[in-house]
């Protein structure tokens, strides 16, 4: 009788170890991509203190495969009161380059955008070496169509501050 049970008990264990190692190995994988967007009220290139963050811009994450440079994934979302969007990405990208990208804006006074500066690379694959499957992405930017008055002054002080610290160095 004994025998018997130990023979079950071992059996549910093997079974239990068995189910845990299956879906260890085939759980999907995905990646949560989040990242804030903002109005780059002063055209700066970067956040300053008078960034305001936009609610509702849609932004894209596209994955580019290395050597084909087809997007092999596209996915979307939009930003909450914050700024903030969060974007799921499923699958595992080792051999492409996935980007957030800015799509549109709801302001009509700040919805350009500038080539370049209208995207940042996120790593989504698990060999990257990082404990976790979110991704803080760089802040992206619309440019205002005009630079607010206070920028001037802002962005002179700014350049003559990382004059200050390049001396320093
Ligand atoms: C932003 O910084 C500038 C320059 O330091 C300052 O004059 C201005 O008052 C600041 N504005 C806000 C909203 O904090």
């Amino acid at each position: 009788m004994a025998k018997f049970e130990l023979i079950v008990a071992l059996c549910l264990l093997s079974s239990v170890a068995f189910v845990a190692a299956a879906t260890t190995t085939t759980a999907p994988t995905f990646f949560i991509v989040q990242g804030r967007i903002y109005c780059d009220t002063c055209r700066a290139g970067f956040e300053t203190n008078v960034t305001e963050y936009i609610s509702g811009a849609k932004v894209k994450v596209d994955c580019t495969h290395f050597s084909t440079g087809k997007v092999e994934h596209s996915n979307s979302g939009l930003t909450d009161s914050t700024g903030t969007y969060t974007i799921n990405v499923v699958d595992d990208h080792e051999d492409e380059t996935c980007e957030v990208v800015l799509v549109e804006s709801p302001l009509d006074k700040c919805k350009e955008i500038k080539v370049g500066r209208d995207r940042g690379q996120v790593v989504l694959t698990l060999d990257a070496g990082m404990s976790t499957n979110v991704r803080h992405a760089n802040s992206l930017g619309f440019l205002r169509d005009e630079p607010l008055p206070i920028c001037d002054k802002l962005l002179r002080e700014f350049y003559g501050l990382a004059e200050e610290e390049l001396n320093v160095l």
